[in-house]
């Protein structure tokens, strides 16, 4: 089994449904409040866990009760929490409203901006263990940085999820293996909105051109186009009903690399990601929606 390291955010999630959003200024009733384990780097790695992978997680949480909390639900997936820090500053916490299966989120990083260069740097053994270093942009952009060319140096393979998109050094892209963005963070990147395959195809070359070598954009309900090789391939949505889109590029990103660590093609891999994605958004909640291995498998069989 290949090892991967997850680098990136654990927050805790407080969800309220609705029917539309409130004006400013305005009190609105919602529904269904929860409070989850979400984040995510967190996501990504149950999602890699939850399906079968070898994984270490490097973030930060706060003393609070919640960053106690969140380490012990990444523990319960069997997730290596030894370089996950215990800082002085309150867990990253994400507002979510979900409002007709889609959401908004609302972030304070907190602890997150504890995983700077120095503490990656201490942690260099890492990137030794690691087949595959997975990252998002909830921690401070330097330490991105610094961790994708820890990635090279160590001859690793780099997956980068740019979200939520910020303005970033060209060099992260240079250094990146994979990147998954979504439709949303593809055009803030590029300045290309992949609405039809003549744009997508545009968008990609855009990203290719800023070095990155493999690229999967999500694109909602539209599903994914990847490259496979030189060549645009396009993946579609399986037929379920949508009730909560919260980590379904987290769950998506977990199903790609897992089944590529499992030797699988690219077309495998994302029709896996998929599949994961989808049973991941017919559920409510970011890490407490994403399935097992199992759970896929029987998804698969019935879907196939
Ligand atoms: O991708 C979904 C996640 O984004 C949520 O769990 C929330 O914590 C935010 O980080």
């Amino acid at each position: 089994m290949k090892n991967i390291l997850v680098i990136g955010s654990i927050n805790v999630d407080y969800v309220i449904h609705t029917e539309r959003l409130p004006k400013l200024g305005e009190t609105l009733t919602g529904s269904d409040f929860a409070m989850n384990f979400g984040g995510k780097g967190a996501n990504q790695a149950v999602a890699l866990a939850k399906t079968g992978c070898n994984v270490k997680m490097l973030g930060a949480v706060g003393t609070d009760l919640s960053g106690e909390l969140a380490i012990n639900n990444l523990l319960s997936f069997g997730i290596d929490c030894a370089d996950v820090m215990r800082v002085d500053a309150p867990t990253g916490a994400a507002v979510i409203t979900v409002c007709g299966g889609d959401n908004h989120i609302l972030l304070d990083i907190g602890a997150n901006a504890f995983v700077t260069p120095a503490e990656i740097e201490a942690r260099e053994s890492l990137f030794d263990w690691a087949d595959i270093v997975v990252m998002q942009y909830e921690i401070p952009m330097e330490s991105v940085l610094f961790a994708a060319r820890m990635t090279k140096k160590h001859k690793k393979l780099f997956v980068l999820n740019p979200a939520p998109v910020k303005a970033a050094d060209a060099e992260i892209y240079r250094l990146t293996d994979i990147i998954i963005p979504n439709e949303f963070e593809t055009q803030l990147i590029t300045g290309i909105s992949p609405d039809d395959e003549e744009s997508t195809a545009r968008a990609i070359k855009a990203l290719r051109d800023m070095g990155c070598e493999t690229v999967l954009i999500t694109l909602g309900k539209r599903g994914c186009a990847y490259t496979d090789g030189d060549d645009i391939r396009y993946q579609g949505i399986y037929d379920i009903k949508v009730v909560d889109t919260t980590a379904a590029g987290d769950s998506f990103i977990g199903g790609v690399c897992k089944s590529l660590c499992d030797g699988k093609s690219m077309e495998e891999a994302v029709s896996y990601a998929s599949a994961v994605s989808a049973i991941t958004v017919s559920r409510k909640g970011a890490g407490v929606s994403i399935p097992t291995s199992h759970e896929v498998e029987e998804f698969l069989k019935k879907n196939a």
